[in-house]
């Protein structure tokens, strides 16, 4: 079966990987093949790029499922994580007292905080994940995950976000908030900490980080419930974990540390993707083209390789010199691509599949350009 095939036989799709390698791309890509495949799919983005967002028929201030038409009649949902909103909703819905939410989405610290703390967006993916499984809507949902230095970064963030918030210092320090004056020696030696939280966000009064930690003790259990199911789920074999890589010896070599930190976490990719693929690279795997053999075999003489060159048809005005240095370069390149393909594909477990990209002519970010996206993803053999 091929690798997308496999992919859409899943229940959720998690794209992860490294900043830049193209999750968002591949997540809505994967989304639309779903479509044309007669699914129900949704794919959940992250900070899209704006034509791409456009193309899908979202924006930040939607952040609901959105029907995307395909020509031909087929349809999949589309939905991008707006951080702010997506914290109101969840104070919306685990707060159980009226007066509580009003003066807590009135919070200047809440709001800061809101709009971007560590894991947050990680966090928010999570709840939204959960909610959209809920609904028994869709037959896959597609999660884009946020560019992440760290594999567990994703996998694991919620659970440390939670940690975070339950951590005995932040209990301690909602006590006083609501002993009063009874708890005043505890919360003068937490001035120091409410100082430094106060500096990082800019605001000044303490009041607000009480209002903002009494919030947080409130969302932390539902919050706690939600991220264990979903810790659970995205170890599940019907979740598929797709890397994305970039298909440089740079970008092979993060995705073999994520591969391996995943590992660790009972999270292993299912699969992997590697993405923008050079030609040399592509022949190498795809063709079995012995590079390494090419390489040596090439004359040395530069001039008489680059009119070789120019034979096959390339412009006669670029110096043939010229042409030489950048043949070798790109066979030379793509041996170490190729080592470091092996050494990801040693890494991954021996039942992940991988696929191919290479790198398309124009950004995808057009509903056709996406469908050729998810046409150019071309199974290794590995
Ligand atoms: N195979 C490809 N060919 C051409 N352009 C590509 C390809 N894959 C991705 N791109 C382009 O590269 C850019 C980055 O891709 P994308 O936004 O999908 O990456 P990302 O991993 O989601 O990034 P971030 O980590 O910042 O969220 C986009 O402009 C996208 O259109
Ligand atoms: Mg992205």
């Amino acid at each position: 079966m091929s690798v997308v095939d496999a992919l859409l036989r899943h229940d959720v799709l998690l794209c992860l990987g490294c900043g830049g390698s193209g999750k968002t791309t591949t997540a809505a890509a994967l989304a639309l093949a779903a479509a044309r495949a007669g699914g129900r799919a949704v794919v959940l983005t992250i900070d899209p790029a704006r034509r791409l967002a456009d193309a899908l028929g979202v924006d930040a201030l939607a952040d609901t499922p959105r029907a995307i038409a395909l020509e031909g009649g087929a349809t999949f949902d589309a939905m991008v994580l707006d951080p702010a909103l997506g914290w109101d909703r969840l104070v919306a819905r685990y707060a159980s007292d009226e007066a509580l939410r009003a003066r807590v989405l009135a919070n200047r610290f809440y709001q800061r905080m809101s709009r971007g703390f560590a894991g947050s967006h990680e966090l928010l993916a999570v709840e939204q994940l959960g909610a959209l499984l809920e609904t028994r809507r869709y037959d896959l949902v597609v999660v884009d995950t946020p560019p992440a230095a760290h594999a567990l970064d994703f996998v694991d963030a919620p659970r440390h976000v939670l940690e975070l918030l339950q951590r005995r210092l932040l209990r301690w320090a909602f006590l006083p908030y609501r002993a009063g004056a009874a708890a005043s020696a505890r919360w003068r030696g937490l001035r120091p900490l409410l100082g430094r939280l106060e500096q990082a966000v800019g605001v000044t009064a303490l009041g607000d980080v009480a209002d903002f930690l009494a919030a947080m003790a409130l969302l932390a259990r539902p919050l706690r419930a939600r991220a264990d199911a979903v810790y659970k789920l995205l170890r599940r074999d019907r979740c598929a974990r797709l890397l994305v890589c970039e298909a440089s010896e740079r970008g092979l070599q993060h995705a073999q540390r994520f591969t391996d930190e995943l590992a660790r976490a009972r999270a292993a990719p299912t699969h992997v993707l590697l993405n923008r693929a050079a030609p040399a690279l592509q022949r190498a795997l795809l063709a079995a083209a012995d590079i390494g053999a090419e390489l040596a075999a090439l004359p040395s003489d530069d001039d008489a390789l680059g009119d070789t060159l120019r034979a096959e048809g390339l412009d006669p005005r670029v110096p043939a010199r010229w042409l030489a240095g950048v043949y070798r370069h790109e066979l030379a390149t793509g041996i170490r691509e190729l080592a470091a393909t092996r050494r990801l594909s040693a890494a991954a477990p021996p039942a992940a599949q991988l696929a191919l990209v290479t790198q398309l002519e124009q950004e995808p970010c057009s509903l056709p350009q996406l469908e050729r996206f998810a046409h150019a993803i071309t199974d290794v053999p590995r």
